[in-house]
C-alpha cells in the first residue's frame, strides 16, 4: 500500500467520483493536468491500477518506468498523416507545458537541450520541411550541412528538445497530484487491483461519473478488448559515464541503413547523484520475450561502439542493467475519444507507443477537453 493515501472504497456518494484506469505517465498526466484546470475538480478521484511508480521490482506489464524518455519529433508520414499530425499536436503542448514544468519544479528532472537526428536512409518525408518536422514548429531547428555529418550519414537534424528521467518524473507526478487533491480538498484514493474489465469499476465504485482508460496494453482480459493493440518490444542499456560527454547537453539518435535506430537519452540526475544514459534499442513488434536478451544488448553495443565511442569506459560499456519494456502501440494510432456507451461514459487515452511522454500532457489536455464537454452536455440535461 501507498503511503498516508486512503484506499477504502466510497460508496453511495452523491457527489461526483472520477476513476482514472492505470497510473502510467497517461493516467497521472490526466490527473495531474486535471488538478490545475478551473471548474473541473469532482469530489473525489480515483486511481485503480495494477501497478504504480516506485515499485520494484519493476512490472513487465507497466510501461512507463522503462522508458528513455526524450522528445523526438517525427514529420508527419504520407500513410498515417491525419493520425501524426494529432499526435505531433500533442506533442507541441506537451513541449510547451514540459518548459513551465521545468523552470517551477527542477524536481521534476525535465532538462531542456539539444536534440540530434543522423540518417543513413532518410523518408522521403524528412527533407526539413514536412509538417511536423521543420523550422516552424521546432526550435532552433537546422539542418546540419553536409561536411559536419559523421560517415555514411545522408542527412541530419538538430533542434531543442528535453529528456526527463522517467522514473523519477513519474514519482514526481504522483507526488504532485496528491500533494494538489490535498490543496483544492479533492479525496484521492489509490486503489491497487487487476480489473477485468472497465465495468468492474462499477463494483468498485458505485458513483463513479466517469472512467478514463489510461491502461496502456494492459486490459486485454475481457470482450471489450482493442483488437488494433499491440506491443513492441523494446530492449535499452542504462549506462553509468562517469566521465564528461557531449551527451550531458544533447540527445542523439541514429537511424542505420539496416533499419535499426540507435540513441542516447540522458537520464538527468536527482539528489547530487551523477547522471545515467539510456542507450538503445530495439523495435521488435510482436516479440513478448520479458527477459533481456544478450544478442539484442551486443548488437546495440557493437553499434554504439561505431557511434558513440565517448560513452565507453576503457574500452568497455559500464551497463549498470538493461531494460526490457513493452510500448502500448496501435494499428491507426492511439485512440483519444469519448464513448459513450454502457457500463457508463469512457473516455479513452491509449496506445501511445513510444511517444507516450512526448505525449501525454496534449493526451491529457484532449481528454480534459472531452471531459468539459461531457460535463457541459450533462448540466444542459438536467435543466
Ligand atoms: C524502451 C522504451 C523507450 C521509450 N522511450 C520513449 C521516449 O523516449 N519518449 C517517449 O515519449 N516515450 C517513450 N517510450 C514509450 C512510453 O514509455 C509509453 O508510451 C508510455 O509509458 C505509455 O504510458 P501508459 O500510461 O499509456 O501505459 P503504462 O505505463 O503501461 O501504464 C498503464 C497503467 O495501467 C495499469 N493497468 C493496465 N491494465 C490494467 C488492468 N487490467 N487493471 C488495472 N490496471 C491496469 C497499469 O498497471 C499501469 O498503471 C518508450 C518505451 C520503451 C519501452
Ligand atoms: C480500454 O483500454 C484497453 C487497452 O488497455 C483496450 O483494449 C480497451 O478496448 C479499452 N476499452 C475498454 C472498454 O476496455
Ligand atoms: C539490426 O536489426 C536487426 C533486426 O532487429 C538485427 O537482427 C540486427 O542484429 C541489427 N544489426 C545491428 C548491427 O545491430
Amino acid at each position: 500500500m501507498l503511503p498516508g493515501i486512503s484506499t477504502e472504497v466510497v460508496a453511495g456518494s452523491k457527489m461526483a467520483d472520477l476513476v482514472i484506469a492505470g497510473s502510467g505517465v497517461i493516467g497521472l498526466s490526466v490527473a495531474f493536468e486535471l488538478l490545475q484546470s478551473p471548474g473541473l475538480q469532482p469530489a473525489r478521484i480515483h486511481i485503480i491500477a495494477q501497478h504504480f511508480p516506485g515499485e520494484e521490482p519493476i512490472s513487465h506489464e507497466f510501461t512507463s518506468p522503462w522508458a528513455g524518455a526524450h522528445f523526438r519529433p517525427f514529420p508527419h508520414r504520407p500513410e498515417s498523416f491525419g493520425a501524426d499530425r494529432r499526435e505531433s499536436g500533442y506533442t507541441r503542448v506537451t513541449y510547451k507545458r514540459m518548459k513551465t514544468i521545468a523552470a517551477e519544479h527542477p524536481e521534476s528532472t525535465i532538462e531542456f537541450m539539444k536534440g540530434a537526428d543522423y540518417l543513413e536512409q532518410p523518408p522521403s518525408e524528412y527533407d526539413g520541411m514536412s509538417p511536423g518536422y521543420n523550422k516552424d514548429s521546432l526550435e532552433n531547428f537546422r539542418e546540419i550541412p553536409k561536411g559536419e555529418l559523421p560517415p555514411n550519414v545522408k542527412s541530419g537534424f538538430e533542434y531543442t528538445t528535453y529528456c526527463l528521467n522517467a522514473p523519477e518524473y513519474l514519482g514526481f507526478l504522483q507526488r504532485q497530484v496528491t500533494a494538489l487533491c490535498k490543496a483544492k480538498g479533492v479525496e484521492l484514493c489509490f486503489k491497487r487491483m487487476t480489473l477485468r474489465s472497465l465495468a468492474q469499476v462499477y463494483e468498485v465504485v458505485p458513483s463513479c461519473d466517469v472512467i478514463f482508460n489510461c491502461t496502456g496494453l494492459g486490459l486485454q482480459l475481457d470482450g471489450s478488448y482493442d483488437p488494433s493493440c499491440f506491443a513492441i518490444r523494446g530492449q535499452t542499456l542504462l549506462l553509468d559515464v562517469p566521465h564528461k560527454t557531449k551527451f550531458a547537453a544533447a540527445t542523439v539518435t541514429h537511424q542505420g541503413r539496416d533499419g535499426n535506430w540507435t540513441f542516447v537519452i540522458k537520464r538527468p540526475p536527482v539528489g547530487g547523484k551523477p547522471a545515467q544514459y539510456i542507450l538503445g534499442g530495439t523495435k521488435q513488434p510482436g516479440d513478448n520475450c520479458v527477459t533481456p536478451r544478450d544478442m539484442d544488448s551486443h548488437a546495440i553495443m557493437e553499434r554504439a561502439r561505431a557511434l558513440y565511442p565517448e560513452l565507453l569506459c576503457e574500452s568497455e560499456f559500464s551497463v549498470a542493467r538493461v531494460n526490457v519494456g513493452f510500448r502500448p502501440a496501435r494499428n491507426g494510432g492511439s485512440r483519444v475519444e469519448l464513448e459513450s456507451a454502457s457500463p457508463g461514459p469512457v473516455i479513452h487515452a491509449y496506445g501511445l507507443g513510444g511517444m507516450g511522454y512526448e505525449t501525454s500532457l496534449g493526451v491529457a489536455e484532449h481528454c480534459l477537453r472531452i471531459y468539459r464537454g461531457l460535463k457541459c452536455q450533462r448540466s444542459k440535461a438536467k435543466l
